[in-house]
């Protein structure tokens, strides 16, 4: 039996999407810009069963009713487009550190996207792909390319317009993110849920929608001008402005803890004393820092002494999606 298996590493926005302008094809609301990072993957494999359904499996366990039924939709336009019948099993593993939350669906549904391809003989580009996998996680699009990355997105958008592609940077080669895990336990609002109450009812969500597409064009602008800093600020802006439309909603929640907070300080006095390093958080409590090679050990050294800070690790910028044996 042929087995069809694909690595995708995870993505972290340094200019987040946040909210849809349509759910059922999944298109983001803004555009996005990204980083893939070396050191969180999920791999996956596909192969077909001789069974009336799918079977689909996380780290060797069925997990929650909702994973089961996307990672079931997902498949199914797969074979919609192959115009195959089969059923198949999956397999996916996520690799991080703990069950913290960092293996974001980001990388599930690249390598799952990515493995059905193969396994379902699509002949797609790395475009066409990113739009499949985009419509079973919004980030998962940016995950099928290597280092930074931008996704296509606004309230337009279209299947067809809405696809990532890389950016071609010496900052490919110079960055480095620092993610501190702020909390042991599972993220208790997913980013669908969160996105869609904060969509639905945030005062502050369309001055997030207005200024986005600006922060978006003043970051590529400065990757342009190899200018870190300009880089850093609209990512710290960006992550706050998401973060903000969450308390301006009639129930407002947060994803900040203790720790989270600590730590932002911890990079704002890194600044002060003289270290170029810029935070970001995405639906959940950990910070990610990102910093460049030369600085990155001090920095990683200091943050990782913050109490309640359970884990440090220094990513550099990762490789795309790929199929195991191509
Ligand atoms: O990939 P999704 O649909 O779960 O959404 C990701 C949302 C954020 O991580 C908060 C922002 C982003 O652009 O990655």
């Amino acid at each position: 039996m042929t087995t069809f298996t694909a690595t995708a590493h995870t993505n972290i926005a340094l200019i987040k999407y946040w909210g849809k302008s349509a759910v059922r094809l999944n298109l983001p609301a803004t555009g996005s810009l990204s980083l893939t990072l070396d050191r969180f993957y999920t791999t996956t494999s596909v192969e077909f069963i001789d069974s009336p359904s799918d079977v689909f499996s996380l780290n060797g366990l069925a997990g929650d009713a909702a994973t089961q039924k996307r990672v079931l939709e997902h498949i199914q336009i797969f074979r919609d487009l192959s115009g195959r019948t089969e059923k198949v099993s999956v397999c996916s593993v996520n690799h991080v550190n703990t069950n913290s939350g960092l293996a974001s669906s980001a990388s599930g549904f690249a390598a799952l996207s990515l493995a059905l391809t193969h396994a379902f003989a699509l002949k797609i580009d790395n475009t066409q792909l990113s739009r499949l996998a985009r419509q079973g996680s919004g980030s998962a699009a940016r995950s099928i390319f290597k280092g930074l990355v931008l996704m296509h997105g606004g309230p337009q958008a279209t299947h067809e317009s809405a696809f990532a592609e890389p950016i071609n940077s010496a900052f490919n080669d110079t960055l480095r993110m620092i993610v501190l895990e702020c909390s042991q336990s599972e993220k208790t609002i997913g980013s669908r849920e969160g996105m869609s109450t904060t969509s639905q009812n945030s005062i502050f969500y369309q001055a997030f929608l207005h200024n986005h597409p600006l922060l978006l064009k003043h970051a590529l602008n400065a990757i342009i001008e190899k200018d870190f800093n300009t880089l850093g600020q609209c990512m710290e802006q960006s992550t706050m402005q998401m973060h903000a439309t969450m308390l301006g909603c009639s129930k407002p929640f947060w994803y900040f803890n203790p720790t989270t907070l600590l730590a932002i300080n911890e990079v704002r006095s890194l600044r002060e004393r003289g270290y170029q390093c810029y935070f970001t958080m995405d639906a959940g409590p950990h910070v990610k820092v990102l910093c460049q090679r030369h600085e990155v050990s001090g920095i990683a050294n200091t943050l990782s002494e913050i109490n309640g800070v359970s884990n440090t690790t220094v990513c550099t910028p990762g490789p795309g999606a790929f199929l195991h044996g191509a």
